[in-house]
């Protein structure tokens, strides 16, 4: 599953109309696939004479693009589309009108309900139907309340136009680029296989066409996205089947892609092809997204992962042969159901044992329509509260250690925008720490050697060197 971003909302301004006539105010809550999708459907919208704007107030349409991972996510939208029902109703007072599109998770699990509960949303529209969204749009500026959520079998790509230049300029030099969606491993506590659908792999001609595109638009960093995006597979151009490691092989041939970076992985989908691929490519970042949620086998069974701690620790050391420098984080959930003392602490064991560079840590909360919701012997929440500060304290320490140990280090920084002081840039290290070094702006994009010099609070610094 994708991790949402720390703090995870993200207005965005999606790209630009010629001649425009409506206001569209898009806000994004989640995972870096929610940012990706958000940004396809600005497009869309773009090309139907929208015009991106940064605030509610200014919008004649917005369109929030929800995340089901937080806890009462749901009752969360509500609270935000009661907001908007009075605003909608200020507007009609006043002889004008606003449109509400609630799309996402939430959007594909409430469906009509969002409808009955909040009918100032005029569109609901779930994940795997935005190539319909102008056209349901369409439809509620007559007058219907429209709820789109099933899983065609149409490619929703396939209808939303590509982003113009212009767009993947202003988003700058690092894209995300979707490959693989949905998820059919079932882990207990998880909504995505219910919200997001079955496993679905993009065709490497439209993942190949859409990275050229953003190459030559300027992008020189890549990550691919999925739920599972190391489940991804499909037809070569060599005929046989190719999994994530024979797609990156082929995208690190791309004139202008010089980084290549994936997430979120599953373990049992890490095979050798792309192990091989971490050995082998300059291109692909030595930085891995491998969760593990837990480190005691009984929880990992009852969660459904399939893999034992120690097939994990096993597999960690394989990857490390291939790649040695490889940065690694995870994700962990703590607090579920039937976890004990004991279990608990054979995950800060695990963590010992594999050093991580950064990790996020989730207090176990139910989801409803989960097996996890079903389950008795759920941890009282003092024990969660008392669990996540241990882990967070360990996880920090190693996060610090790993910074520290980068000191001295040269290394490559793709830069990416300006720093909060004048003169200075930020740009990413191999291993996706944020690093600031002193550079004139006209060296966005450039791909420059720094010595890092220290940590600092919320990434590195760093100096150039010749
Ligand atoms: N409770 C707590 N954390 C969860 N996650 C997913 N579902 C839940 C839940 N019900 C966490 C997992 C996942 C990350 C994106 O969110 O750790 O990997
Ligand atoms: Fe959710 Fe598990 Fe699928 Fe990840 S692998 S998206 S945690 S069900």
């Amino acid at each position: 599953m994708l991790t949402p971003e720390a703090g995870s909302e993200t207005a965005s301004p999606t790209g630009l109309a010629a001649a425009p006539s409506k206001k569209v105010f898009v806000k994004t809550y989640g995972c870096q696939m929610n940012v990706y999708d958000s940004e396809r459907m600005g497009d869309a919208l773009t090309r139907d004479g929208y015009q991106p704007v940064d605030s509610v107030e200014a919008a004649d349409l917005v369109l929030i693009n929800t995340c089901h991972i937080r806890e009462k996510a749901a009752e969360k939208v509500y609270s935000q589309l009661g907001r908007l029902a009075k605003l909608k109703r200020q507007r009609q007072a006043e002889g004008s009108d606003l449109m509400v599109a609630v799309a996402g998770c939430v959007a594909q699990a409430e469906g009509q309900e969002i409808i009955r509960r909040a009918p100032v949303v005029d569109v609901v529209i779930g994940p795997q139907t935005y190539h319909r969204l102008p056209e349901a749009l369409a439809r509620a500026r007559g007058g219907a309340h429209v709820v789109e959520t099933e899983f065609p079998t149409e490619d929703k790509f396939d209808g939303l136009p590509a982003a113009p230049e212009t767009a993947i300029r202003a988003r700058g030099v690092a894209a995300f680029l979707t490959v693989q969606e949905g998820c059919d491993k079932f882990c207990t506590f998880c909504v995505v296989p219910y919200t997001r659908g079955a496993e679905v792999s993009r065709p490497v001609d439209r993942i190949l066409g859409e990275a050229e595109r953003l190459a030559s638009a300027g992008v020189r960093e890549i990550t691919l996205l999925g739920q599972n995006v190391n489940a991804w597979h499909g037809l070569g151009q060599d005929g046989r089947e190719w999994g994530l490691g024979e797609l990156v092989r082929r995208l690190a041939r791309i004139d202008g892609i010089d980084r290549i970076r994936y997430t979120t992985s599953h373990p049992r989908d890490m095979d050798d092809a792309l192990i091989e691929a971490h050995r082998d490519l300059p291109q692909l970042m030595p930085y891995l997204h491998l969760p593990v949620q837990s480190g005691s086998d009984r929880i990992l069974k009852a969660m459904n992962r399939r893999h034992t701690a120690a097939e994990y620790v096993r597999l960690v050391e394989k990857i490390r042969a291939a790649r040695p420098d490889i940065a690694l984080s995870g994700d962990f959930i703590v607090g579920f159901p039937g976890e004990t003392d004991q279990d608990f602490e054979d995950t800060m064991r695990l963590v010992e044992q594999v050093r991580y560079a950064a990790a996020f840590t989730f207090k176990y909360s139910i989801r409803p329509g989960t097996p996890g919701a079903e389950m008795e012997d759920q941890v009282d929440e003092a024990a969660k509260t008392e669990r996540l500060a241990r882990l967070q304290d360990l996880i920090a320490r190693q996060t610090r250690a790993f910074g520290s140990d980068c000191v001295g280090k040269v290394v490559d920084l793709l830069l990416e925008k300006p720093g909060r002081n004048s003169g200075q840039l930020i740009g990413r290290s191999p291993w996706l720490q944020p690093v600031i070094v002193d550079a004139k702006l006209g060296e966005i994009g450039d791909i420059v050697r720094v010595r890092i010099t220290q940590p600092g609070t919320s990434g590195l610094f760093a100096e150039p060197v010749a």
